[in-house]
């Protein structure tokens, strides 16, 4: 069977092992992702029964976190598909997210207890930089060093834990492999944040420049205020459903500004560290990865 396929049937083993039947159609029904932290795991640990359990656990916990951040952001829609709270209500998808993740973190007690460590600790921080993402929404943020702290604790701390407990699986460097994990998720992170501004809504399949009307001032959003002179036109749009010339003059200011070309350059940058970082290590798989993370278009 192909990797990916084994990991989800594991999953479904882990699930049918909860004797509930309920959770068992409810698994059927999640859309499953691009499995990004499972791909990583398989090719920094090889594929074999551990490695397999480990993607299971890992994947189990970002599918629970994404069934409470659908609640949190009421969100209708998941990968294409209707969502569970959706499809049923939140407290359905609040209640089949702790199922999933609790049964994740028993799985883990059988794992080294290094690699426990790492997991669990990482889905800490993945909850914190969940709290940390909705209270920055409340006001305009302007302060850069507050948007990367919480993108490295929402999308780049799991990452970050599933490469690092996969080296310490396979004996490999921890650290090199924790800055690989680390900065891919916050590239991953600055290029959506990207692509909200440069693509149209056909493309995202939600609608486009989302994100500042969301009251999110994302990475392109938070150069620009930098740079801006007069930063009241922009402060008094924040928030607020755009129109075709808002959005437009929006743009505009980022092309001027280089603010947009400098957060391609950072989500790059971050990249490229990391290859450097991986050079000797034989991972020419994980730096392909990297590069299509970092040149992808949507
Ligand atoms: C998606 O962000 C959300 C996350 C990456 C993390 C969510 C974390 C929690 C809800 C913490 C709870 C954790 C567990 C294990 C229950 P987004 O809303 O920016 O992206 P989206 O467009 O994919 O929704
Ligand atoms: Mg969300």
């Amino acid at each position: 069977m192909e990797a990916l396929n084994q990991v989800k049937n594991q999953i479904k083993i882990f699930v049918q092992e909860c004797n509930d039947a309920k959770s068992l159609q409810l698994l059927d029904l999640l859309a499953t992702g691009k499995m990004l932290r499972s791909k990583l795991i398989l090719k920094i640990a090889g594929i074999h029964e551990d490695s397999i359990k480990l993607c299971a656990i890992v994947e189990m916990i970002h599918a629970a976190s994404l069934l409470h951040d659908d609640v949190i952001d009421e969100s209708d829609t998941r990968r294409g598909q209707p969502s569970v709270n959706a499809l049923f209500d939140n407290k359905t998808a609040i209640m089949f997210g702790d199922i999933l993740y609790s049964k994740a973190f028993t799985q883990l007690t059988f794992m080294p207890s290094e690699i426990a460590y790492t997991i669990s600790n990482a889905v800490t921080l993945l909850s914190i930089g969940e709290m940390l993402d909705v209270d920055l929404t409340a006001e305009f943020n302007s302060d850069y060093d507050k948007y990367l702290d919480m993108i490295y604790k929402k999308t780049g701390s799991l990452i970050e834990a599933a490469a690092k407990a996969a080296a310490i699986m396979a004996n490999k460097d921890k650290d090199k492999y924790a800055l690989y994990g680390k900065n891919l998720g916050l590239a991953f992170q600055m290029v959506d944040d990207i692509l909200d501004i440069t693509q149209d809504s056909a493309t995202l399949g939600k609608p486009a420049m989302l994100d500042f009307v969301e009251g999110k001032v994302t990475i392109p959003y938070l150069l620009l205020h930098e740079r801006l002179e007069d930063k009241t036109r922009l402060e008094a749009l924040y928030k607020k459903p755009l129109t075709q010339e808002e959005a437009a003059w929006i743009k505009k200011q980022m092309n001027l500004t280089g603010a947009l070309s400098d957060s391609i350059l950072q989500a790059k940058t971050l990249g490229n560290e990391a290859i450097a970082v991986l050079k000797d290590e034989n991972s020419t798989d994980l730096i392909l990865i990297m590069k299509a993370m970092i040149e992808r278009e949507f």
